[in-house]
């Protein structure tokens, strides 16, 4: 049997899979993804786009942060579509067999394909609120302002988006342990697992049905019981 045809049969007799995936999942929505050859940080910048999107950046040199997290952060994000990989997610929730989406992209693709339970380790785009008086603001007022977005109270108003040298939500991080360790089938997609510590919630994984749909090679691929090095968008069109 191949492994798409074992992955189809895996994925009809649970109502327990678990998916964790990374910026490899919006790839075939025209968002690049950040270590692939063609990805953001392959790209030149003055400074590597990881110095950039920081918050000694955010503080510190706010108008380059700026500049750079609406040109290559927002903007593509906001026009892309879901595909097929999305779709297929919102599906198998719909029909009760997915718990939950824990990604690491802030592009909210999963939730704009109609997924609900969608953990976002590294934030969103979609929310930013004032840094002195906690103001909320959505993306477009962010998109619209000139330079560094400001708040009416004067403060600068910033993304939700857990930054370089920022730590994660640690209620989110708990929730995507809970929902890992009690998966029957684990599907790791779109991610090179090499950014700490959300690549490293998939140890909590327990069963002996952990799935990789992943371009390229990742650490986990000699734990896995299915590898498929192929577009995921392609892959979950078959299934
Ligand atoms: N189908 C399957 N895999 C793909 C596809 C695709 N269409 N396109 C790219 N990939 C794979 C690449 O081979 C790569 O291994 O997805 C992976 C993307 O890895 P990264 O670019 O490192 O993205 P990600 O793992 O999400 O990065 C984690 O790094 O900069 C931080 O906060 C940022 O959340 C991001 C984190």
């Amino acid at each position: 049997m191949s492994e798409i045809e074992t992955l189809k049969k895996w994925i009809d007799e649970s109502n327990n899979i678990v998916f964790f995936g990374g910026a490899g999942v919006s790839t075939e929505s025209g968002i690049p993804d950040f270590r692939s050859v063609d990805g953001l940080y392959s790209q030149k910048y003055k400074y590597p786009p990881e110095t950039i999107v920081s918050h000694t950046f955010l503080t510190k040199r706010t108008d380059e942060f700026f500049e750079f997290y609406k040109e290559k952060m927002v903007a593509p994000a906001l026009k892309a579509k879901p595909n097929k990989a999305h779709y297929k997610l919102a599906e198998w929730e719909k029909e009760g067999k997915l718990k939950a989406v824990i990604t690491q992209n802030i592009d909210g693709l999963h939730q704009a394909a109609g997924s609900k339970e969608v953990l976002e380790l590294h934030g969103t785009i979609m929310k930013n609120y004032c840094d002195r008086c906690g103001k909320k603001y959505d993306v477009d007022h962010v998109l619209a302002s000139e330079g560094v977005p400001k708040c009416e109270c004067g403060g600068t108003i910033r993304p939700d988006v857990v930054l370089y040298e920022e730590g994660l939500d640690m209620n989110v991080m708990e929730k995507a342990v809970r929902y890992i360790e009690k998966a029957d089938i684990l599907i790791i997609g779109g991610t090179s697992l090499v950014v700490y510590p959300a690549a490293g919630l998939v140890q909590y994984y327990r069963g002996n049905k952990l799935v990789l749909v992943n371009l390229s090679e990742t650490s986990q691929d000699q734990y896995a019981d299915l590898v498929i090095h192929e577009k995921i968008g392609e892959v979950f069109s078959k299934l």
